[in-house]
């Protein structure tokens, strides 16, 4: 079984992101990030990505991560927020030990193209 097939395919997989975005926007830490922004819009523009990497037959055709994120001052511990949220999301939802690895290993592996262009929007905030 595909970790795609394990997560209860494409209707797992949106139903997972939507609890984390749920609780990211409200998360102390990271909230503040996603103020004034379209929570739902975020979530679908990552289905088809998640999907893929994990082994189901979507094609993700949206922005590059460096540039969806270029106008945000990420930072690592923003980036191991989400994915500790993440982390905790699959556990509750009971995806079974090696999906979840999947995802996860995945999942860390984006972190240098999240945070890409954040020591930039950092520096424009900073200079605003
Ligand atoms: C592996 C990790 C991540 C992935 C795969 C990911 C993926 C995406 C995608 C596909 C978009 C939509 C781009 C579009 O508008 O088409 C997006 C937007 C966004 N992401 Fe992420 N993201 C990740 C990590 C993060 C982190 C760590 C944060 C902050 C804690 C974050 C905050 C945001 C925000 C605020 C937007 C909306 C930007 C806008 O409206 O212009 N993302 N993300």
């Amino acid at each position: 079984m595909s970790p795609y097939e394990a997560v209860g395919g494409e209707a797992g997989v949106r139903s997972i992101l939507d609890m984390l975005y749920a609780r990211l926007f409200e998360d102390p830490l990271v909230g503040f990030l996603f103020e004034g922004r379209d929570r739902a819009r975020i979530v679908e523009a990552q289905v088809a990505f998640t999907c893929a990497f994990l082994g189901g037959p979507q094609r993700y055709a949206g922005k590059a991560l460096p540039e969806a994120h270029a106008a945000l001052p990420l930072l690592a511990g923003h980036f191991d927020r989400r994915h500790r949220l993440l982390e905790i999301i699959l556990e509750e939802r009971g995806v079974p030990e090696e999906a979840r690895r999947e995802w996860l290993r995945v999942d860390d592996t984006l972190r240098s193209s999240v945070l890409a262009a954040g020591e930039a929007a950092r520096q424009r905030s900073r200079r605003a």
